[in-house]
């Protein structure tokens, strides 16, 4: 999927550093580490499906909702969606190469409530691409492939919002880094619980 990541509308953007957990600067580096590859975006989401098992899959990291809230967008057909819906308990996984770093988050998705929720539904609608809104005019994600079914290649901001256009975000708790960049490696950890202190480990 593409589309923009900051927004620099959003009122996170407008935070002073000192109010942002400590471990935020850590990833930002890091992801500033990328450059302009892709890889700064994507990060895999970790969810439990009815049956206890687990699933894993890609997301583009769409941005910051708060100091601790990261926010996702998905399908509200989709099988994840469904997934949180019965376990909102999430863990995220961030390999940032270049930096020799992964970072795991974990948190919950976090309850919206209207009407901001509509209007950061809508912020995030205005600031992806042509071709990155497509994704909501396919149709049901996991569904059977019907031969003649319409996929378009782009849609318009103008368009009214997809029900089925969700924004995950994701209530941060625990964040842990592990940095191979040096000998021996650094593993360090920081809980909401603990007021994000942070807790040197083995790696
Ligand atoms: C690089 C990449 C980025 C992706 N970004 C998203 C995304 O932002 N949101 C999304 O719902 N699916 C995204 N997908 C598709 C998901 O990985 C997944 O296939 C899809 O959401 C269906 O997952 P589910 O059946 O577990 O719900 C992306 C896939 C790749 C390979």
């Amino acid at each position: 999927m593409t589309g923009s990541a900051l927004d620099p509308a959003a009122p996170e953007a407008l935070l002073p550093v000192a109010t942002l957990p400590p471990w935020r600067p850590l990833l930002r580096a890091a992801r500033e580490r990328e450059g302009r590859s892709p890889a700064a975006r994507w990060l895999q989401l970790a969810t439990l499906a009815a049956d206890g098992t687990p699933r894993l899959r890609t997301l583009v990291f769409r941005g910051w909702g708060g100091p601790r809230a990261l926010d996702l967008l998905t399908d509200g057909r989709s099988a994840k969606t469904a997934e949180l819906g019965l376990q909102p308990a999430v863990e995220l996984c961030w390999l940032l190469p270049k930096a020799r770093a992964q970072f795991r988050l974990r948190g919950q998705l976090q309850i919206v409530p209207e009407p901001l929720l509509k209007q950061e539904r809508q912020r995030h609608w205005q600031a992806l691409s042509p071709g990155g809104r497509a994704l909501w005019g396919w149709p049901e994600p996991g569904a059977p492939l019907e031969r003649g079914a319409s996929f378009p290649q782009e849609l318009a901001a103008a368009l009214p919002l997809p029900e089925h256009f969700v924004l995950l975000r994701i209530a941060l708790e625990q964040v842990e880094l592990l940095a191979l960049s040096g000998h021996p490696h650094r593993r360090r950890r920081w809980r909401l619980a603990t007021d994000w202190r942070e807790e040197d480990l083995n790696p």
